[in-house]
């Protein structure tokens, strides 16, 4: 229905126009700023109806401004998704152009971001939320919308959070809609902001879907490290975080561009693949950039990497109090028991019985000194990947105890054998019941 969609039909496709006078009473003589733009100012309103809502009025003077109101109704008309702030109406009487969203009470990112308040710091889960759902709006603009839409001012004063911290896109005064489904680019001079402009667009004119990627990955650079996109050095000069991730990124030090402010309360690995993605999306040319639905898809596993930090939370037993801070260095004293590489041998009685066989190795049952049962993993020695894996799987389970999560007894590092050991769980897997009842 939108499709030919002519800004005077306004009215009768369901976007509500507003008398001058009416704004006026929503905004109670435009009483409360609650924001201030490029081009207007916006205001806190209530609706007849009670609902509250935010009121952009654009400074009536620019002619740009003027282009930007209807680019913004026109596709805020069209584009309707829970990761896009949504417009009730507008107005534009005379000299008067205003625009009147749905309220979206908790501000904007940037605002949440360089907040000093220590108390206030965003958790490393939340900042991973507030990514998958940008990623999700911004997926629904390029690859949802037929013909696509680029939003090409994406950064973190354009991204608002309501009262559960999940993130809205707002601002889509610049956006633009590419001509047909099967577009990939347009031409036109770069417009946007300092510091999110991807630079092969200011280079060349070349706007492209990957353009609003690149701005991805800088506000996923600001969520990882609490910087700004351009924030100054000890001298003063102006740096891009780029420039400043750079030689962090090559030694992958973690710590030192992890936000200090989260006090290491993150995993690792989740970290590891967060920056990963962003300086994916942050690569100089477009061709290197992913597509928002592959980032999409990644930053939702990441967030899956981080959830059983949620369960020691929820458990906080004295355990997990102490597993806090762990650290894979300090396995040892923090409870989970290290074997020797012979002590594993004598536990499997040399691998007599194998349980089960997974993909990174084969599952054997043991007997501790104690008579306790236990199945342990040992991992096959040659592939790269097990390794990862073995660490990821210790850093996980000796954090994370639930009593419907295997819980890990112990760990073998020795050489090349790498080992795990878990509780026993008698009875198989789900699925030997449930092919079992086939047969
Ligand atoms: N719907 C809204 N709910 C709450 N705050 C808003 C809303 N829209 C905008 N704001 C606030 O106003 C600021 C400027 O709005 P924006 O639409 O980005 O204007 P501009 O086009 O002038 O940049 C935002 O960064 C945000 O703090
Ligand atoms: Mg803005």
């Amino acid at each position: 229905m939108m499709k030919n969609f002519k800004p005077n039909w306004l009215v009768e496709c369901e976007g509500q126009h507003f008398a001058y006078s009416e704004i006026v009473k929503i905004t109670n003589d435009f009483a409360s700023i609650i924001g201030k733009g490029g081009f207007g100012t916006v205001y806190l309103g209530t609706l007849r109806n009670e609902t509250q809502v935010a009121v952009k009025l654009l400074n009536s003077s620019s002619r740009q401004g003027s282009k930007e109101f209807k680019n913004e109704v026109e596709l805020l008309m069209r584009a309707r998704h829970r990761n896009l702030v949504s417009l009730v109406g507008y107005c534009n009487e005379g000299e008067t152009m205003a625009l009147v969203y749905e309220y979206v009470a908790n501000g904007n990112l940037q605002q949440h971001l360089s907040a000093d308040v220590t108390q206030d710091v965003l958790t490393w889960k939340e900042r991973l939320e507030i990514a998958v759902d940008t990623a999700r709006g911004l997926e629904y603009l390029h690859n949802g919308c037929k013909p696509p839409i680029l939003h090409r001012d994406l950064k973190t004063s354009n991204i608002l959070l309501n009262e559960k911290l999940q993130a809205k896109i707002a601002d889509f005064g610049l956006s633009k809609v590419l001509s047909t489904e099967s577009a990939t680019h347009v031409s036109t001079a770069a417009k946007g902001t300092f510091g999110y402009l991807d630079p092969q667009y200011c280079n060349t004119g070349w706007l492209n879907k990957k353009s609003d990627v690149y701005s991805f990955g800088i506000v996923l650079l600001e969520l990882i490290t609490g910087r700004a996109a351009i924030a100054r050095d000890e001298e003063d000069v102006p740096i891009h975080i780029c420039q400043w991730m750079c030689p962090k990124f090559k030694s992958m030090e973690i710590e030192s561009i992890v936000d200090s402010r989260l006090q290491g309360s993150y995993l690792n690995s989740s970290a590891r693949k967060a920056i990963e993605i962003a300086m994916a999306c942050a690569s100089s040319t477009a061709i290197q950039r992913p597509d928002i639905t592959v980032v999409h898809n990644d930053l939702k596993e990441c967030l899956e990497t981080e959830m059983p930090f949620e369960i020691t939370e929820i458990v906080e037993s004295d355990d997990a109090k102490m597993m806090k801070n762990f650290k894979p260095n300090r396995l040892v004293e923090c409870g989970g028991q290290h074997f020797a590489c012979s002590e594993i041998v004598k536990i499997t009685n040399d691998f007599a019985s194998i349980i089960g066989r997974g993909g990174f190795g084969h599952v054997y049952l043991g007997t501790l000194t104690n008579e306790t049962q236990v199945a342990v993993k040992l991992l096959n020695s040659s592939s790269r990947q097990g390794s990862k894996e073995f660490k990821n799987e210790v850093e996980l389970l000796m954090r994370a105890h639930h009593r419907n999560l295997v819980s890990l007894v112990g760990y073998c590092n020795e050489g090349e054998t790498m080992a795990l050991v878990y509780e026993y769980v008698a009875n198989g897997n789900l699925q030997q019941y449930l092919l079992a009842g086939n047969t």
